[in-house]
């Protein structure tokens, strides 16, 4: 039997395609090799969001070449952003690669192994939705469901609109029925994933569907119990997905928001389509439903132009909203946007280095006020497994999002009160409460 095995880059979408991929591969008869050195077929599902990310791949894939000279019957696939990126290219770069693909295509790769085609294949259109593929889930309560592939808007420093395409939403229903069957197999909680998940539906026929109706009909499937979602765009935060959770019991209290930047001119050239009081309404709007709602977002620092006083504007936004945590990032030009052409304005990178140790000071230090309202209070948590720090203690989640390690018996999937003791700007720590097991 052949052996794959799948190295994942960047985001969840691509987390939830090498399910996919992996699911695929197992209906084709391969089975999942523990390590990259055991398998016949080595893959790659890349991310090319920044120039880091490109970077780290490149030498993992050159650690593929190393294996290829070994055993040259060894099959190189490249999938995902950065494939689609280079296109082409990869072949001219990479010659030891045997077949590339954009993140619509994974279908594509069955075709290849299943061809007697022993030539180099590149596949690059978009033609179907990896959440038609059959799955292999990582987790048995957790499962990811893509509502929607590609973004149709057009922010200036990403590559996103470019590797991964048009805006396209998945049939209502048909998500709907896939969730019923997720549930059914045992999973409690699920996040829908799009590039920009709060515009899902608006161009479906012939009848248009809001993020808001998935949301109702998710949450009225038996068995699912925590609905997460990433990510929306903050000029999409309607108010009816904000009800949502104050209204809908399995609609986690957690929001991803990327802010980007504070300052409306910064904003306006990133082509956010919002400006710095917008944000702050859809923060107040937030607040004003779902008080306890945590509210974590993405920040990008020196971007090309980025004044001081523009830089302080972030941090003014980060002192007024106090995210419950933040990821944070210094611009990085990627090939063919609109921002990589502003190089006369690019902000030096000690300037860069500079604000970005500001930032990530002003942002652990309101976490970690936030997080102080969890202490003493009971949570749910959903049981990953065990600690990563200590074997000994378990790990789960909140509602919030919120990493806690803590004391107790429970098992991975089981949904447990903790009492929380302590926490920081990443986690809490507490202990099972023995009174009182939920469900
Ligand atoms: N440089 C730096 N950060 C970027 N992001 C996207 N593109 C870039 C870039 N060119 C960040 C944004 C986005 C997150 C996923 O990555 O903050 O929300
Ligand atoms: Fe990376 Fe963006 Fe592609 Fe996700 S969508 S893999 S973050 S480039």
């Amino acid at each position: 039997m052949k052996r794959f095995h799948v190295t994942t880059f960047g985001c969840q979408m691509n987390e939830h395609d090498s399910e996919r991929m992996k699911g695929m591969l197992e209906s084709l008869g391969y089975s999942e090799a523990p390590a990259r050195e055991e398998a016949d077929l080595i893959l790659f599902n890349t991310c090319s969001i920044r120039e880091k990310a490109d970077e780290r791949f490149v030498s993992h894939l050159y650690d593929a070449r190393a294996l290829k000279r070994k055993d040259p019957e060894r099959v190189i696939g490249v999938g995902g952003c950065w494939a689609q990126s280079v296109k082409d290219q990869v072949f001219r770069d990479y010659p030891f690669v045997d077949v590339a693909f954009g993140p619509g295509q994974v279908h594509k790769l069955a075709e290849f192994l299943t061809s007697d085609s022993l030539t180099a294949q590149g596949f690059f259109e978009f033609e179907g939705f990896t959440g038609h593929l059959p799955g292999k889930r990582a987790r048995d309560v957790h499962a990811w469901v893509q509502i929607s592939a590609g973004c149709n808007m057009k922010c200036s420093y990403c590559i996103v609109p470019s590797t991964r395409g048009r805006e396209v939403s998945r049939p209502f229903e048909e998500l709907v029925e896939e969730v019923r069957v997720l549930a059914s197999e045992g999973v409690r909680e699920v996040t829908l994933l799009g590039q920009n998940v709060n515009s899902y539906g608006t161009r479906l026929r012939p009848e248009p569907r809001k993020f808001s109706e998935l949301l109702h009909a998710v949450d009225a499937i038996d068995g699912i119990e925590r609905i997460r979602y990433t990510s929306p765009h903050p000029a999409h935060m309607t108010e009816d997905v904000i009800r949502a959770h104050a209204e809908l019991e399995s609609v986690c209290q957690h929001i991803h928001l990327p802010l980007q930047a504070g300052s409306s001119r910064v904003l306006k050239r990133m082509r956010r389509t919002y400006g710095r009081e917008r944000f702050m309404d859809r923060v107040a709007l937030i607040r004003e439903h779902v008080p306890d709602c945590a509210i974590t977002t993405d920040i990008i620092v020196g971007f090309p132009g980025e004044t001081e006083a523009e830089f302080a504007e972030t941090l003014e936004v980060v002192e007024e909203v106090g995210f419950d945590g933040a990821f944070t990032f210094i611009y990085s030009p990627r090939r063919d946007t609109e921002a990589a052409e502003f190089v006369d304005e690019f902000v030096p990178h000690e300037v860069q280095t500079e604000r970005m140790e500001r930032l990530v000071e002003a942002v652990q230090r309101r976490a970690r006020e936030r997080a102080q309202r969890f202490v003493g209070r009971t949570l749910d948590v959903l049981v990953d497994g065990p600690s990563r720090y200590d074997p000994a203690r378990l790990r789960g989640r909140t509602t919030h999002n919120k990493v806690v390690n803590f004391d107790g018996l429970a098992a991975p999937g089981e949904f447990v009160s903790v009492e929380i003791a302590t926490a920081t700007s990443q986690s809490l720590t507490g202990s099972e409460s023995l009174l009182s097991r939920v469900a």
